[in-house]
């Protein structure tokens, strides 16, 4: 069976005739409805570029995905969103205690499907050290996003923390743990996570666009949804630094409070931030970020194809419409 088939094959049948149901229906309904496997491709990418095998790396990308999947079960019920991957979320579908409970026992399966990576013992604790301070970081990005909802003044620099911690860690990680299965140079580790991290900014910076900007259809998540919420966005933030005394007025005016309409907050933000060319400012912060992501595969000891491999998958994310 080809490996992302085993995947698949993996993920629908996580948690399938287990008890309690109403802790794991949650969890397979969440693990079998795909998304993009972006955090595994990466892990099993990152082991065949370092010569770890796919069967071994297996692991790791099951548990990346998994815990991908409970930050998206809690993350929802954070943001009050009530569509994902073209479905209700679940605490929406349920309620809000059975996402707290099966996105934590999610986690702990993530944990215990790394643990099965047959390796040396050094390397799983070096691998496990870096899983936990993913997850550890990942908390830390959401209660900073969380904290800028209601805090006036973010800097660039705090928002470019923000999702270094809450979505680049994470693509870093699943990079960097098969550097380390694959007994790859300290260098090589140190420059592809840096190069996940520069990957994983423009992911989130396409993401906070694509909460305007997307065809919902394919997006699969409600638009305006960061608007609803007050998040301090990459567009958001470039408004308020571009906008004249009326605009910045209007923003900071829809920005105080949740509890506008939807429709006509959408609609007000968004022409500000056309007015502004948000859009067209973000992409080229974007544009910066994968010129980063390229100048760190430059550094790696791979040869031009496997380089090139590396650069396509970049490009391609950056150029993302779900
Ligand atoms: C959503 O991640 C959370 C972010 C970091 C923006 P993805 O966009 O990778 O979600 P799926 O797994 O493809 O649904
Ligand atoms: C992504 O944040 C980070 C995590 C889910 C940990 P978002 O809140 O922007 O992700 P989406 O847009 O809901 O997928
Ligand atoms: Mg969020
Ligand atoms: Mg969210
Ligand atoms: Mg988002």
């Amino acid at each position: 069976m080809k490996i992302e088939d085993s995947l698949e094959h993996f993920f629908n049948d996580i948690a399938t005739n287990v008890v309690p149901q109403n802790l794991y229906i949650p969890v397979n309904y969440i693990m079998s409805q795909g998304g993009k496997r972006l955090r595994p491709q990466l892990v099993l990418l990152a082991a065949e570029l370092f010569g770890a095998k796919a069967e071994d790396a297996f692991y790791p990308a099951t548990a990346f995905e998994m815990l991908h999947n409970f930050t998206l079960i809690h993350d929802d019920i954070m943001d009050n969103a009530p569509i994902r991957r073209g479905k209700e979320t679940v605490y929406k579908k349920w309620n809000s205690n059975i996402a707290i409970l099966s996105g934590d026992v999610l986690a702990s399966m993530a944990m215990q499907q790394l643990l099965k990576t047959p390796c040396a013992p050094e390397t799983l604790i070096k691998m496990s050290e870096l899983f936990m301070q993913t997850s550890i970081e990942i908390c830390e990005g959401q209660q900073y996003d969380l904290d800028f909802e209601t805090q006036e003044e973010v800097t660039i620099d705090e928002y470019l923390n923000m999702i270094r911690l809450k979505t680049a860690v994470m693509l870093a990680g699943c990079l960097k743990i098969s550097t380390i299965l694959a007994n790859a140079s300290e260098h090589d580790q140190n420059t592809l996570y840096q190069f996940g991290i520069n990957l994983g900014l423009a992911f989130q910076l396409v993401d906070d666009l694509l909460d305007v900007y997307a065809d919902t259809e394919t997006f699969g998540k409600e638009l305006g949804g960061d608007i609803q919420a007050n998040k301090k966005t990459y567009p958001y933030l470039l408004a308020l630094q571009k906008a004249n005394e009326a605009q910045k007025a209007q923003l900071q005016h829809y920005f105080s409070s949740n509890h506008y309409d939807k429709k006509e907050k959408f609609n007000a933000v968004k022409t500000i931030f056309d007015e502004l060319r948000c859009k067209e400012d973000t992409e080229k912060i974007v544009e910066d970020f994968l010129e980063k992501a390229y100048r760190n595969i430059e550094e790696l000891s791979l040869n031009s194809e496997q380089m090139e491999t590396l650069k396509e998958l970049a490009l391609k994310l950056s150029k993302r419409s779900k």
